[in-house]
Order: structure tokens, then sequence, then C-alpha cells
């Protein structure tokens, strides 16, 4: 069995589905500080399974020394954290007990139970962003806000795991930046406040939630002069996770993998997509920079395609296609 902690949230729930479609037996842990319970029936729905789903607090070390007691986990794919950076600059320490709680709690009983292969959720926050793109995974680090430090204190914690414990074996998955929907409308990205990421707030544009979108900077070194990001579709993020899994179980080595398309796209490059696909009209008006902003940052996937034969199929339209069709079907 696999135990996918944050199986609720945005990333969690592809990934379980993908899972499922794929015939594992997987649990689901998630105190659905960011979700809803809704997205398991949601979950089942697409895949015609039910989703084996423990409500619970991966900070509640008792809570998961009973999970592991009661059933034969074999692999952990560690979702669960916060992730708003505004938030962790506001609130590090609820971040950094959280983020690195749970994270040391889930190492602490798996090697109590010799479950030795975890997949972790890192993300490109954590690469210097003197570096010169695309980021590759052996490039320097220096995250620049409180959520970027858990994941790379994060993936020093696991690293020195792996550094005792000879038969333990990780993949940290640094993702670019995942957007998009389950094709079938069904799951998606469903922010509770005002969405801080652009494609969901692009969404609100063109339902008309919003009035227009305001577009932080257009004075960068870049082709249009707006910020590029490597956008990644859901999907083929959450058949990244299979891969690895496959990958580690059997017999893989530990590795960092980014995990992206390897192409950048600026902000009025993602709004002009979404405007052919959506056939709205999509106002925007050019505004300060926003700070902590990079002016691009965009992966070599080169790595995660050698390792995991994985790479992303899915294009910008996919990516907005399927959100709006999520956006349609949730207003
Ligand atoms: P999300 O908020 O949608 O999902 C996280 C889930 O974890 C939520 O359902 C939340 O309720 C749950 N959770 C949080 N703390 C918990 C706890 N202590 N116990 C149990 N459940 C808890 O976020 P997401 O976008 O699906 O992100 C998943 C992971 O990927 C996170 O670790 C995030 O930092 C990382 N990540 C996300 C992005 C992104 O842009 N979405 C990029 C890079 C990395
Ligand atoms: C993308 C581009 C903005 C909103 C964040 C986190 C990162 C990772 C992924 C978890 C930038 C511009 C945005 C808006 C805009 N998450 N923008 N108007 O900042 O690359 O990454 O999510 O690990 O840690 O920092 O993504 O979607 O916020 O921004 O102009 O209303 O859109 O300036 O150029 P970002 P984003």
């Amino acid at each position: 069995m696999i135990l996918v902690t944050g199986a609720a949230g945005f990333i969690g729930s592809h990934t379980s589905v993908e899972l499922l479609c794929a015939k594992y037996s997987i649990l689901g842990i998630d105190n659905f500080i960011n979700s809803n319970v809704g997205v398991l029936s949601k979950i089942q729905q697409i895949t015609n399974k039910s989703i084996p789903f423990v409500e619970g607090d991966i900070c509640d070390l008792t809570k998961l020394r009973g999970l592991f007691a009661n059933h034969s986990i074999h692999a952990v794919i560690h979702f669960a954290a916060l992730k708003a950076v505004s938030d962790s600059v506001a609130n590090p320490s609820f971040y950094y007990q959280n983020n690195l709680m749970g994270l040391i709690n889930l190492l602490t009983v798996m090697k109590e139970f010799d479950c030795r292969f975890l997949i972790f959720s890192s993300s490109a926050t954590v690469y210097d962003p003197e570096n010169e793109p695309p980021f590759l995974e052996g490039m320097s680090e220096n995250p620049i806000n409180p959520y970027g430090r858990t994941k790379l204190f994060s993936e020093k914690i696991i690293k020195d795991l792996a550094d005792s414990w000879p038969n333990f074996r990780y993949m940290l998955l640094r993702y670019f930046n995942p957007v998009g929907a389950h094709g079938s409308g069904q799951l998606g990205e469903a922010p509770q406040e005002t969405p801080n990421n652009l494609m969901p707030y692009i969404a609100d544009v063109a339902s008309g939630k919003r009035e227009k979108l305001y577009v932080f900077g257009g004075d960068w070194p870049t082709e249009d002069g707006t910020g590029v990001r490597d956008y990644v579709h859901i999907q083929d993020l959450a058949d990244a996770h299979v891969a690895a899994l496959k990958n580690l179980t059997g017999g893989g080595q530990s590795q960092t993998l980014n995990i992206g398309t390897g192409i950048g796209c600026s902000v009025l490059g993602l709004l002009h997509a979404y405007e052919k696909v959506s056939g709205r009209a999509i106002p925007y008006e050019i505004v300060a920079r926003r700070p902590g902003d990079v002016a691009v940052s965009y992966a070599d996937v080169s790595l995660a395609k050698k390792v995991l034969g994985w790479e992303a199929h899915r294009d910008i339209y996919k990516m907005c296609e399927d959100s709006w069709r999520w956006t349609n079907l949730n207003l």
C-alpha cells in the first residue's frame, strides 16, 4: 500500500487518480486545512474506485504510528504542506511547525516501520534566483522566503536520514508551476481566498468573477516585459509521481529531479492562450513588480527524462482548456 499525505489537495488528488488508474493500492491522509472532503467523491467518480482515507494531521505522531501499525505501507508520497508564500512570510513559525514537524514525524515512523521509499514534493523555489535559467538540479540553492526554506530544509533532513539508513531511497521532485485541471472537469485548483497564483486568477477574470488581471511588472528583461515561468499540466505532474514510484520501488537510486516542461511562457503569453481557448477577453493592467519575483524561471528537464523516462506531453493550450472546463463546471 502507498500512503499519500495531502491526498485531498490539488496535486495529491490528481496523483491519487493516476495511482488508482495504475492499480496501486493507496491510503490517503489529509486534515483539510487547504482542501475539502468533496474531493474524495470526485476521485471515486473518475476512477470508479473508492479511496481508503483517514482524516488527520501528520503532525500527530500517535495518529501516524497507528496508520503504519494498521496498514502495510510500502512507500510514501508526501504532499501535505502549507504552500502560500505570503502567509509563510506573515507566519513563519506556523509554516516551519507544519511543514517540518509533519515531515520529521513521517520520517520517524517510516524508520520505525522500515518503510523505505519516499517521494517528496519539493519546489523550484529552492533554487538561488541568481542562477541563469534553465535551472539544473546541481545549481546552487537559496530560497528567499520561509515557505521555500521549509522545502530546502526538508530536502536536507531527508538526505541526512538517507545517510544514516543505507536502505532508504528518496525522490525529491522539484515542481515548477503546476496548473490546469483534470480533463474530466471534476478536479482542479480551488483556492479558498483570492488566488495568489496566475492561472487561477486568470480563470477568475475569464469567468467574470474578477474585473481584471494585475500583471506584476511589464519591464522585466523578457521578450514582452512580463515574467516567464515553466507551467506544467497537473496530469503530467501526477504521471511523474507514478513514474517516480515505479522507478524507486523497482531498484532506482535516490534522486533530485526537476519536474516541468522545460519551456518558458510569459504572463501575457498565458493570458493570450487563455483568451483563445475561452473565447473571452481578459482585461489586464500592468502594475508594479511583486516583491520576491524573478524575471525568468524554467527547468532543464533532461534528468527526469533520463531517469524516469517521463516528460510532459500537454501544452499551454491544453493547460488553459482544462482549467477553463473546470472553472465553468464549478462556477
Ligand atoms: P494543496 O494545499 O492543494 O495540498 C496540500 C494538502 O495537504 C491540502 O489538502 C492540505 O489540507 C493538506 N495538509 C497540509 N498540512 C497538513 C497536515 N499537517 N496534515 C495533513 N494534511 C495537511 O497544495 P498542492 O498544490 O497540492 O501542493 C502539494 C505539495 O506540493 C505541497 O507540499 C507544496 O508545497 C508542493 N508544491 C506545490 C506547488 C504548487 O504550485 N502547487 C509547487 C511546488 C511544490
Ligand atoms: C507566475 C507569474 C507573477 C499573479 C509560486 C510560488 C512557488 C511555487 C509556484 C510552490 C509571475 C505573475 C501572478 C498575478 C501576475 N509554489 N503574476 N499577476 O511566483 O512563479 O511561483 O507558485 O512551491 O513557490 O512562489 O507563480 O503563479 O504566483 O506567478 O502578474 O495576479 O505570474 O509575477 O511572473 P510563481 P505565480
